[in-house]
């Protein structure tokens, strides 16, 4: 009997020719996995399709409760955005996917792994750091990237095997609830505006009338949003009256983990939108200090899930810090959405370090005035010496 490979399989030209690949060539049996975190799929399609390349088995699993509630939150909280842009969806889904496999591999008795991401990708570390890091005598087989196979190959090789390729797309585009990646084709010419037709979830040409969004926070996640309460609800009402409204667009060039840039196009109208809610909260019940050491530690966050390093110590150690500081991050927060513009109007809360009192301009004010003058005599008296005196 042939040893069986778990491969994540998502029905596109890759993972397509990876089930034959891995048949062929190494006289695996094959079994595919589709993880469900979002994406806006046919599952039984693929399942079909699986079985139709040759799988011996197909699973379809359902992980969206999953990551919602122990990704997409994290991120939130983390107000992850890796270069100040990009939400980390296709990031953060990778090391789930990873576990997902681990679980049917365990299930099945083997320790073969397959995935079909490039060699010029992060995809490719986020599955193998996190397989191996549960698994340490994982072997994977990325045929794609191992074979060091080009698009046109792979799709030679698809026509060889008989391989459907429905998708004839110039695109890669990874989907799932945090958002969507679109990549490759016409959108490799960094200068060129992106095409209409790529989008699927922003109306880039919104006119509709403004609308009011209000959401509560809880320990620094959403607890309901415009009475929304359900985690997913949550984030697919969010994608939807945001992308509605032209919010949640990304054009960026982002350094990848192999050293390449790349022009990446997103759309992450939940994203946006509850990452700059967070975000004006937590100005409102965290001090300064706090701000600003969270804030160095939300970009290395970012760093580590982008560079495939979910499963390492010191996403856990900043998990901690950041849970800490989000005790005190609860509260409403009001937004209005106009033509493609998000602009938070209002915020409040119990847990609020603001004084009206104390930054009130009005005579009613105990800020005692005469005590800055002393003050500030004493916080600029190094800075002083630095400027020749003018006389
Ligand atoms: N650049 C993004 C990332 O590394 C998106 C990758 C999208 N992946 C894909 N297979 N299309 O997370």
């Amino acid at each position: 009997m042939s040893k069986k490979a778990i491969l994540a399989f998502s029905g596109g030209l890759d993972t397509s020719i990876s089930v034959s690949w891995l048949k062929q060539k190494h006289n695996l049996d094959v079994i595919t996995a589709t993880i469900d975190i979002g994406q806006d799929e046919n599952f039984e399609a693929i399942e079909k399709k699986a079985y139709s390349i040759g799988a011996s088995k197909h699973y379809t699993i359902d992980a969206k409760q999953e990551f919602v509630d122990n990704y997409i939150f994290s991120a939130i909280k983390s107000n992850a955005l890796y270069q100040n842009k990009y939400p980390l969806a296709t990031a953060l889904g990778r090391p789930l996917i990873a576990y997902k496999l681990v679980e049917i591999a365990n299930q099945e008795d083997t320790k073969i792994f397959s995935h079909g991401c490039t060699g010029k990708g992060n995809d490719q570390a986020r599955f193998d750091v996190t397989l191996r890091s549960v698994m340490h005598n994982a072997k994977i087989i990325a045929p794609v990237r191992d074979e060091n196979m080009s698009r046109d190959e792979e799709i030679q090789y698809a026509q060889e095997m008989n391989i459907s390729i429905e998708k004839k797309s110039q695109y890669s585009i990874d989907e799932n609830l945090w958002g969507r990646s679109i990549e490759g084709g016409i959108l490799e010419n960094s200068f060129k505006e992106p095409p209409k037709d790529i989008y699927k979830w922003v109306n880039a040409d919104s006119k509709l009338d403004d609308k009011y969004i209000v959401i509560d926070f809880n320990n620094g996640v959403p607890i309901s949003i415009d009475g929304i309460t359900d985690s997913i609800e949550m984030i697919t009402y969010l994608n939807s009256t945001a992308g509605e409204h032209g919010i949640g667009i990304i054009d960026h060039i982002e350094d990848r983990l192999m050293g390449i840039k790349s022009r990446e196009i997103y759309e992450a109208p939940a994203a946006v939108v509850l990452i700059e809610a967070h975000q004006d909260l937590e100005k409102l019940v965290l001090t300064r200090n706090e701000l600003e050491v969270k804030s160095l530690l939300e970009q290395k966050w970012s760093w580590m899930i982008y560079s495939g390093l979910f499963v390492d110590p010191l996403v856990k150690a900043i998990n901690s810090f950041v849970n800490k500081t989000q005790e005190r991050v609860n509260g409403t927060v009001k937004l209005k959405l106009k033509n493609g513009s998000l602009t938070v109007i209002g915020r409040k809360s119990n847990n609020s370090i603001y004084d009206q009192n104390l930054s009130s301009y009005s005579a009613s004010s105990d800020f005692n005035q005469t005590y800055s003058k002393g003050f500030i005599e004493i916080w600029g008296l190094q800075s002083k010496f630095n400027e020749g005196e003018t006389t």
